[in-house]
């Protein structure tokens, strides 16, 4: 492994390594929204703050509610492309940790589904009546599915690394190789939700704040946008926090790696990623300490963070991909990614991704158009 990833193999494994990591990186950003947003909700409803409007009311918590449905449905259909590669280049690492696991891994779709209908139920006008204890029990079981769902999903990616733990862990029934770098890894993940649900949630706030029509009523509009530029300085506030403590976690989990895979990230093959992704995870911090000191963010500021975010995600899942190549056997995957070009009908993905692409933004129209006119 000598050339920047996902370069120097056979080209049908360049090839499904790159659309892997790109389909991938459009999961995790609406994955985000939901897993953070969830967070965010049981925080609003936790801690409804001294002023007049409790948290929970306030213009970040009504969007997020609003959206999450979407976004979740927005992060399963961006989920099914990765899942498909990852059998097409791992079929035998991935479908053994799910064989190992067994329940814990199948019970990943009912939490979904409840999560999915609970969303529902919490933007429902009832559940607005409720009391602050139920309201903050519902909050807090939709995070906790999110949560849960990401734990699996870190668990099963653990367990598919290292084939030499599979007959302990099948014998055992213990999963979980280490917990610390379980750990370390699923806040890493956490914490790494925030700065992107910063970036969508700040683009629907300047979206509020453009609508928001001054007013001369007592704590109308105008404190309304007062409450938006509130919230900007939350975003980027909670953005810094995420960053820095996703890349502490990096930085734990790196020391729990092989040093043979430490060696292939400084390597010519990852080193490139690597410097990506700590300058756009600097650069994100840098310009969101400039905006607090801004009444409002700045579009083109904004449009900046949310392009080097991009870049963020291709790059620590890149990483993420060296880490797994360098445990992997090379033949074994250029042999699955032949016999899969092999197979043809990529064409016919293309055509589907964007009748997807063509669906998901007619409705965010629609949704938008519906929105405005209340
Ligand atoms: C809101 C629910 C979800 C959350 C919070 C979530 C979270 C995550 C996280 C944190 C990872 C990275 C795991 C790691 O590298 O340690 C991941 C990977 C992944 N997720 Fe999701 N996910 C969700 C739903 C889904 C769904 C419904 C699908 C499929 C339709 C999906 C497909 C994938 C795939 C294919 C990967 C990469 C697996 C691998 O490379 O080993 N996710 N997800």
């Amino acid at each position: 492994m000598g050339r920047i990833f996902p370069f120097g193999f056979e080209s049908h494994l360049s090839f499904y390594l790159a659309v892997y990591v790109l389909t991938l990186v459009m999961h995790v950003f609406l994955m985000s929204y939901v897993l953070a947003g969830s967070l965010w909700l049981a925080w609003a409803t936790l801690f409804p703050g001294g002023g007049l409007i409790p948290r929970a009311k306030q213009p970040l918590a009504a969007i997020l509610r609003d959206w999450m449905p979407f976004a979740l449905s927005g992060a399963i259909t961006a989920g099914v492309a990765p899942l498909l590669f990852v059998q097409i280049l791992y079929r035998h690492q991935f479908y053994t940790a799910n064989l190992i696991l067994g329940w814990r891994w199948m019970v990943v779709i009912p939490v979904l589904v409840t999560a999915f209908y609970l969303l529902y139920v919490v933007k429902s006008r009832t559940v607005s009546h409720w009391s602050v204890p139920a309201r903050l029990g519902l909050s807090v079981s939709i995070a906790s599915c999110f949560l849960f769902v990401a734990f699996c999903w870190t668990a099963n990616h653990l367990l598919g690394l290292n084939p030499t733990t599979w007959p302990e862990a099948y014998r055992s029934g213990n999963t979980v190789r280490s917990s610390v770098a379980l750990m370390l890894r699923l806040v890493m993940w956490v914490a790494g939700t925030f700065p992107a649900l910063s970036i969508l949630a700040s683009w629907q706030l300047r979206g509020a704040e453009t609508c928001a029509v001054p007013s001369t009523t007592a704590g109308g509009e105008s404190d309304r946008t007062t409450l938006i530029r509130l919230e900007h300085r939350r975003l980027g506030t909670v953005s810094i926090a995420g960053l820095t403590l996703a890349f502490a976690c990096a930085t734990g989990y790196w020391t729990t790696l092989e040093p043979s895979v430490q060696t292939q990230l400084v390597g010519s093959i990852g080193l490139p990623w690597l410097l990506m992704v700590v300058a756009s995870g600097l650069f994100q911090v840098i310009v969101w300490l400039l905006q607090l000191q801004r009444p409002c963010i700045c579009s083109r500021w904004l449009s900046a963070i949310t392009i080097v975010m991009v870049m963020m995600l291709i790059g620590t899942a890149s990483l993420r991909e060296i880490v797994r190549l360098s445990q992997a056997d090379l033949d074994q995957l250029a042999a699955s990614t032949r016999a899969a070009a092999a197979v043809g009908g990529f064409e016919l993905f293309i055509v589907f991704t964007m009748l997807n692409a063509v669906l998901i933004f007619w409705c965010i129209r629609m949704v938008r158009s519906a929105v405005h006119r209340r």
